[in-house]
This record gives C-alpha cells, structure tokens and sequence, in this order.
C-alpha cells in the first residue's frame, strides 16, 4: 500500500502549507485550494504530502464518521522520516488525541472529569492575577510585544499553577514550553530538554504528594493511567491548550486594536473582548488546520480517492470562511464578518472541533481569553497597535494561525495611578461599556521516573 508522504507518489500538484507565502496570505491559499474542490493535495512539510478538507459539510462529515476515520497514525507514521519535523504535532502517543474507540474515551474522560473540577471563579481570579503581574513588568515602559510579553507566558503560568507546580517554577515552564517557539534550532532544542526537565519534577513532586491540581486528578482518576500515559496526557493538555489560547488571545487583540468599533461606549453598541474572541474563531481560528485522521480502508470521499492511512487534515479555517456561494449549508456571521444574512446553522463554526475529538476545554479557554483581553485593555485603557494591522508578522507553519509579535504601545502606568493600576486594583474596571466580566462558563498512579517528552500539539 502507498502512504502519502512520498513526495509525487500520488499528489503530484500539491500545494505547500508551509512557508511565508501561506504565513503572509492563507486566504489566498484556501482560494487556490477550493478549486481542487471539498478535499485538496497539500504538502505540510517539503516532502510530506496530505489531504486538506477545505468544505464545511465534508469536515463535519468526517469528523463524525469513526467508522471510516480513524485518529491512530501509526500505519502512516511507519513510512515517515524519524527527524521528520511534523513527527511532534502528528507522532501517536498514549493520549487521547491519538486514539480511538473505547482507548479514546478512557484517555479523555481523565481530562474531561479534571477539568470539570476546575472552579471557574477561581480560574477567572487565577487568570486576572497572572495578567496583572504580566502586566505589571512592562506596565511603567509604556509599550510591550504583547505575544511575547502578555499572550505566550500567561497560559504557561497558568498551566504551572493548574497543574500544581510551585509559582517559582512558571517562568521556567515560559522558557522551556514557550521558547520551543524560537526561530534558532539550538534554543528550540534546549528549551525541548529543559521541558522534558520540568516534566520530570512536576511527576515526580506530584507523586510524593499530591495537591488540588490537574496533575493529581489525573493520578488518582479510575482510569488508572500507566507512568507513560500521565506524562502524555498532561503534555497533550499542556500543549494543546497552550499554543491555541496565545493564538486566540493575541489575534483576537490584534483586532480589537485595529478596529475603532472596541472603543465606542455602551450607547453606539460597543462591541467586547467576547465579540473579538468570537471573530477569531470564525475567521481566523487559532488551529488553522490539524484533526489528522486516517482512512481505514480505501475510500472516496466527496469526489476523491484517498488510499488507506493516509494523511487527511481538516483545514477549521478554511471551513469556517466558505464562501457563501459553495456553501452547501451553515457557514460563518459575526458581528464583524461583513456578512448580514444570518446563516441556516445560526452561525456555528468549527474552530473547537466537532466530533468525539472536539476540544474538552472550550469554556475554560474561553474564559482565560477573555478575562486576560479585559484586564489587559481595562488597566491599558489608550493601548494602540504600534504598527498597522497588514503590517504583522505572522508565524509559518500548516497547523496555526499564530502572530510572531504584537507590538503595542500605551501610556505608562504607574503604581501611583491607584485605582487603575495593576499594582494596586484586583477589581475589574472595563474599558469598553458593555465588557461582560460574567463568566462565559456555564456552571456547569504512577510512579516518579525520567521521560523524553515532546509537546506533541
Ligand atoms: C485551556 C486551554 C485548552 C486545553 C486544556 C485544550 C485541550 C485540548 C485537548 C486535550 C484536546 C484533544 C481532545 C481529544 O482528542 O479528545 C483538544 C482538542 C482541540 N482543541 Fe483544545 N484546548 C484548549 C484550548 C483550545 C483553544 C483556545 C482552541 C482554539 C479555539 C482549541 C481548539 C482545539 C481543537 C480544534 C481541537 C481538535 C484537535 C484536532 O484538530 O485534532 N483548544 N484540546
């Protein structure tokens, strides 16, 4: 059988997903590849070849169709080059993002049960803290790289609470997990080693003693996770929820700061961080592109041969910005989307997923995005972009949609300004009338020892 990341083997037209060219422009990209139709050839790395669903009904399709799509990679990832740099994001772990059936179910309701124990007042007061310290270092300055500086680090001091390291141990988890995002290789490859270091520790203190945190819940949860299976588990939520709540924060700023409709006040209809948040998932969702899955056998799915294992990604952006014309039901509205008509489906969108994989912690995100879009804009009430909007960088690969920086600049702050200040005010004074600071979340054993671990998502 063929497997497709043989460059040419089958998908001779393949249209590259890496680079700057798809960084710079990806709606021109999603353009190029709608012609092909609902499924397109692509490459995700020089030589790695895959399909891309690009249609709305085609991705629902398949993302609900277990019996002819599986999640597991091995078969496919048998014929990929070890050093192979896509080998991270898609190599099969002992988690659920990698599994099937009965497995899938057992890995995520370790994940699903913990984080129902998460209180969200208190996740909303933990992520208003960590906000106010971030914003505290670079407050005074009057500008700041708000990816580097605000949206990167406050899911990874987050997380590090959450999963129960000792606050001195978050700016270490920052480095490691966030320089993994750095362009030079050698710091890419020493943040991966001082991960695997943190890894270790948070096991092994969680081992000795155990805390009211998500490290813990997940050693002691019914399904009785092997040593193995922890590290993957708690990398994978790490991982998966770190990348995608920068993203979503930062390009959800990057709007707010460049659209004059966020600094109206309540009587023309102000619109909310919610609002910029809600943008981002419908026209530009933090997870460009991901969902591999596998066909079991054989199949011909909406007009294409896809032999069986291959590679077939679902693009959640491409799907969520169909154009009207090729909508075959649902699609995209916002208030900020140029679209008036309301579509049939209400508006729903595809950035969280759909299926037995969609994402477990779309509230909490949600609410750590928005309480962290508040208090930023609330404490820095003249925040401005420091370069227009088509100006920015945006970082290449085929799985996100991620800025390189956000530079911003605002008046400086000072502890004197009290009231205002993240120094001296824990409560919450919005900027914008109509900011709601009600939680959009409804109310709703393994032993200690050294493991490689690689974020995988
Ligand atoms: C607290 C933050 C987050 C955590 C802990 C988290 C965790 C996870 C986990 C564990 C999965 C795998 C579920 C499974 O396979 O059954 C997942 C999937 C997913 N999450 Fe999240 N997530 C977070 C934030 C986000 C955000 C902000 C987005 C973007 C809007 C997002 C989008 C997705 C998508 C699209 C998937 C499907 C994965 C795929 O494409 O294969 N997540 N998430």
């Amino acid at each position: 059988m063929t497997v497709p990341h043989s460059k040419n083997s089958y998908m001779p037209l393949a249209v590259p997903l890496y680079g700057e060219e798809f960084a710079a422009d990806p709606g021109s990209i999603y353009t190029r590849l709608r012609a092909f139709g609902p499924v397109a050839p692509v490459e995700i790395s020089p030589g790695v070849s895959a399909y891309l669903v690009t249609d709305r009904q085609a991705a629902m399709e398949l993302l609900n169709d277990t019996e002819t799509w599986a999640k597991d990679p091995r078969a496919w990832e048998s014929g990929l080059p070890p050093e192979s740099p896509v080998r991270p994001m898609l190599g099969w772990r002992p988690n659920a993002l990698f599994n099937d059936g009965q497995a899938h179910r057992r890995y995520r309701s370790v994940i699903t049960d913990s984080l129902s124990r998460v209180e969200p007042h208190r996740l909303r007061q933990q992520v208003a803290d960590i906000a106010d310290g971030l914003i505290r270092e670079f407050g005074a300055t009057g500008e700041a790289d708000l990816v580097v500086q605000y949206a990167r680090p406050l899911p990874l001091i987050l997380f590090n609470a959450m999963f129960g390291m000792p606050e001195e141990d978050g700016p270490r988890l920052v480095a490691a997990l966030g320089g993994m995002f750095d362009a030079k290789p050698e710091n890419a490859i020493k943040a991966n080693e001082d991960f695997s270091q943190y890894m270790t520790e948070l096991i092994t203190l969680k081992s000795q003693k155990r805390g009211e945190d998500l490290t813990s819940w997940f050693m002691d949860h019914p399904a009785g996770l092997s040593t193995d299976e922890l590290a993957a588990e708690v990398v994978l939520t790490m991982a998966a929820g770190q990348e995608p709540t920068t993203n979503l924060i930062s390009n959800s700023l990057s709007r707010m700061l460049s659209n004059p409709d966020y600094y109206s006040t309540l009587s023309n209809g102000a619109l909310t961080a919610y609002d910029a948040v809600d943008d981002v998932l419908r026209n530009e969702p933090p997870m460009a592109n991901y969902s591999a899955h596998f066909p079991r056998a054989n199949v011909h799915f909406h007009g294409t041969w896809i032999p069986a294992n291959a590679l077939v990604l679902v693009s959640y952006h491409a799907a969520n910005t169909t154009p009207d014309d090729l909508l075959t039901g649902g699609g995209n509205s916002s208030p900020l989307s140029g679209s008036s008509e309301p579509r049939s489906d209400g508006g729903a969108h595809l950035a969280w997923s759909a299926g037995p994989h969609a994402c477990p912690a779309k509230q909490p995100a949600l609410l750590v995005a928005v309480t962290a879009i508040e208090r930023l804009t609330s404490h820095l009430g003249d925040l401005e972009l420091a370069v227009p909007r088509e100006q920015l960088q945006w970082r290449p690969g085929p799985f996100h949609r991620a800025l390189s920086h956000l530079p911003a600049h605002f008046t400086p702050i000072t502890p004197q300004k009290t009231g205002v200040t993240p120094w001296s005010s824990p409560s919450s004074s919005t900027r914008q009338a109509g900011t709601s600071t009600e939680s959009p979340w409804p109310s709703g054993s393994a032993g200690p020892r050294p493991v490689s671990y690689s974020p995988g998502m």
